[in-house]
């Protein structure tokens, strides 16, 4: 049989490579998750494209290796994007998760990780591709708004979504308490689906996603296909 790309075995749990542009809160609670054992994984490497990156600061506490490959520093997107796979193969990392990474990836980058590469999104994914997720939402008005995880393709916020984490919006709500009660939801919804893929429960090899080897017709919900998750957090 062969093992889906990251999957656990007794000797060696899978490696993860972070990649942040900001604050970091979303891989602060991948940390959490892999030391409390939720992730049976390891953060191998953290890489930011912005020096000032909050999110370094918790690589550093937690004894993770860092480093920065400034964009700004490279004439073309291929350019800083070869310089990111290298960095990135250095860790031999099995999964590359995106955590609020704000760079448009080039198709030759996206390549060299398919299948092995997920992202979160602000937004009940295929609404609101793109920047702005909340206030657009809000324009909409939409009563709800949300969270997706999927699998990176070279299709901007196009791959295959493998779950989403569901936010009601309330009638006070600015861009700013909507984000952050998106946020909430990203804290709880990352670690879970990150869990699944290592464990194997979740595969797409380019072609159809499956959970528990079944396709998935459409993106599980955090809460709802989740046993054991707490319940959604209080709007506010
Ligand atoms: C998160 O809300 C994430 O969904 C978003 O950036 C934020 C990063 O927060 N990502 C995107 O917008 C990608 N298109 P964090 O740095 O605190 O984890």
């Amino acid at each position: 049989m062969t093992e889906a790309p990251g999957q656990i075995t007794a000797e060696t749990p899978p490696r993860l490579v972070v990649l942040i542009s900001g604050r970091g809160s979303n891989l602060g609670a991948l940390i959490e998750a892999c030391e409390q054992g939720q992730i049976p994984a390891r953060i191998v490497g953290v890489v930011s494209n912005r020096p000032d990156a909050g999110g370094l600061g918790f690589a550093e506490q937690h004894g993770i290796p860092s480093q920065v490959l400034n964009h700004r520093d490279y004439p073309t997107r291929e350019a800083f994007d070869a310089d990111l796979a290298t960095a990135i193969e250095g860790y031999a990392p099995d999964w590359v998760i995106l955590a609020g990474f704000m760079r448009i990836l080039t198709p030759g980058f996206v390549d060299r990780f398919t299948g092995r590469m997920l992202n979160i999104h602000p937004s009940l994914l295929p609404k609101y591709r793109g920047l702005d997720t909340h206030a657009r939402a809000l324009a909409d008005g939409e009563t709800e708004h949300g969270a997706s995880v999927h699998f990176v393709t070279p299709e901007l916020d196009g791959g295959p979504v493998i779950m989403q984490a569901r936010v009601p919006i309330v009638s006070d709500d600015t861009a700013d308490t909507l984000a952050a009660r998106v946020q909430r939801a990203e804290h709880r919804l990352y670690p879970e689906v990150v869990r699944r893929v290592c464990s194997g429960e979740i595969q797409w090899s380019g072609r159809i996603l499956q959970a528990d080897g079944t396709p998935l017709g459409a993106p599980l919900q955090l809460d709802e296909d989740t046993h054991n998750a707490s319940p959604p957090q209080p709007a506010g």
